[in-house]
């Protein structure tokens, strides 16, 4: 899979991509991740790559002319797959969809101003729009990291067994069990005993119905879904 990031602040985004399951990834082959400079693309002479919003009101909008020129370049390279851009006027993206994007060969994700970019490039060039969550950040970067990252620890290969993205809250429905590590009695807290009988059938069965028992209390709307399905 190739990924291809389009940012005004591509600062922002190089270090945290070299780290950790993503950084690992690329570094294995199983994912490339490109970064590109938006202001690289401006015809601007001052280097600009927004402008005040026609209409009036706060904030900049950023400009079309960057943003068609480098996306238009990288098309006439390769086909991709989607053209994404985080907003948050957009559906919030769930688990289900992250699954489905890492199916895809070739995809470009579009950092935004919070504020937004001209309309015409949503209209004619983006083809999927998604937000992170009810919230606003200040810009698209950390939002197209975060559906980097959910997307690259599920290519095959990233994860070994032991990390098994299968076990994820929200891959079944329902929010994950909590888990314990060594020591087995922390300054006399000690852990739910069914975790050291070896007794795998019913440690299968305290988890589910653990992670039944949190849904229920912390997300009753995934608990309800979960209890409706099955
Ligand atoms: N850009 C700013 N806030 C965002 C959000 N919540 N989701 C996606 N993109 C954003």
């Amino acid at each position: 899979m190739r990924i291809d990031i389009i940012s005004a602040v591509p600062e922002l985004l190089s270090g945290p991509l070299d780290y950790s399951i993503v950084g690992r990834a690329r570094k294995a082959g199983h994912v490339e991740v490109v970064i590109h400079d938006l202001r690289s693309y401006t015809t601007d002479k001052h280097g600009k790559v927004d402008d005040y919003p026609y209409g009036g009101g706060a904030g900049l909008v950023m400009t079309p002319q960057p943003i068609f020129d480098c996306i238009q370049s990288l098309q006439k390279q390769r086909a991709y797959d989607e053209v994404i851009f985080p907003t948050p006027d957009a559906p919030v993206i769930e688990q289900q969809k992250v699954n489905e994007l890492t199916l895809l060969n070739n995809i470009i994700l579009l950092c935004g101003h919070y504020k937004g970019v001209d309309q015409r490039v949503r209209d004619e060039l983006v083809t999927l729009e998604v937000s992170i969550g009810d919230y606003v950040l200040s810009g698209g970067e950390l939002p197209a990291m975060v559906l980097v990252d959910g997307i690259v620890r599920l290519l095959p290969g990233v994860l070994g067994d032991a990390e098994s993205a299968l076990d994820d809250s929200f891959q079944d429905g329902l929010l994950s069990p909590p888990v314990y590590t060594r020591p087995a009695n922390f300054r006399g807290n000690t852990i739910p005993e069914v975790l050291t009988s070896g007794n795998h059938n019913e440690i299968r069965k305290w988890r589910e119905q653990k992670a039944i028992e949190l849904s229920k209390k912390v997300r009753p709307d995934l608990y309800n879904k979960f209890i409706n399905k099955s």
